[in-house]
């Protein structure tokens, strides 16, 4: 059973079986987060887009690490040339890594890095790994496909945004859950600065109100899934 652990924002540490995966990794000047980039363990960096709230601490992490970068082919390609390993890949694509499938999906959101490169589409990210489905749903509005993603994936659990202003807000999350189908959801994407500031009990009352699992995992905090 891998085990998720939530680093704060859209910050998740997946370890399995064989591997240790680490997506979206805003540690350093998330003022939430509990741990810095430099006490990091992984094998794999996921990165959903360029924003600096998700790119993050991925080019320091996996230098540390000797670790690889996946994300969007220019996304990858800009990691690259920060001097570290990448994996390109893209939308609708999927690969067979050593953890497990890693298939990207869409987001409908921005793509560019802190310095103001534009870095074409944004993802999310579909992860199997010891049998498990992980859906990390990136930065995105609310999109009708994610009735597609749950009718051709078996998902134990789902990470989505919840903050409004940026991406969903709450109740569109929880549409989104309705159409996803999952066992079992957690917020993220709330909290971390003023314009993101809403409370993620409402989204989980709202999933019970709907007959549907979902938990606020504190910082720090783990699941097995
Ligand atoms: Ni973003
Ligand atoms: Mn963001």
């Amino acid at each position: 059973m891998p085990k998720l652990t939530f680093l704060g924002h859209s910050a998740f540490l997946i370890e399995g079986h064989s591997n240790t995966l680490i997506i979206d990794p805003f540690l350093n000047d998330n003022p939430l987060a509990e741990i810095k980039a430099s006490e990091v363990k992984a094998d794999y960096v996921l990165v959903t887009h360029g924003h600096g709230d998700h790119l993050g601490d991925s080019i320091e992490i996996a230098k540390n690490n000797d670790a690889t970068v996946i994300s969007t082919y220019e996304l990858a390609s800009y990691c690259e040339r920060q001097g570290v390993k990448s994996h390109p890949m893209h939308i609708g694509g999927a690969h067979i890594f050593p953890f497990g499938r890693l298939k990207l999906t869409i987001a409908h959101h921005g793509s560019s890095t802190p310095d103001g490169a534009y870095m074409g589409e944004p993802s999310g990210m579909l992860i199997t790994m010891d049998g498990k489905t992980f859906y990390h749903a990136g930065d995105t509005g609310l999109f009708l496909d994610m009735k597609l993603i749950g009718e051709m994936n078996h998902i134990d659990i789902a990470a989505l945004p919840i903050g409004d202003n940026f991406t969903m807000g709450i109740d569109d999350a929880v549409k989104a859950a309705e159409f996803l189908n999952a066992k079992h959801y957690l917020p993220m994407h709330y909290g971390t600065f003023g314009l993101i500031d809403v409370d993620p009990h409402h989204f989980v009352e709202k999933l019970a109100g709907n007959g549907l699992k979902g938990t606020v995992l504190p910082v720090g905090y783990s699941i097995d899934f």
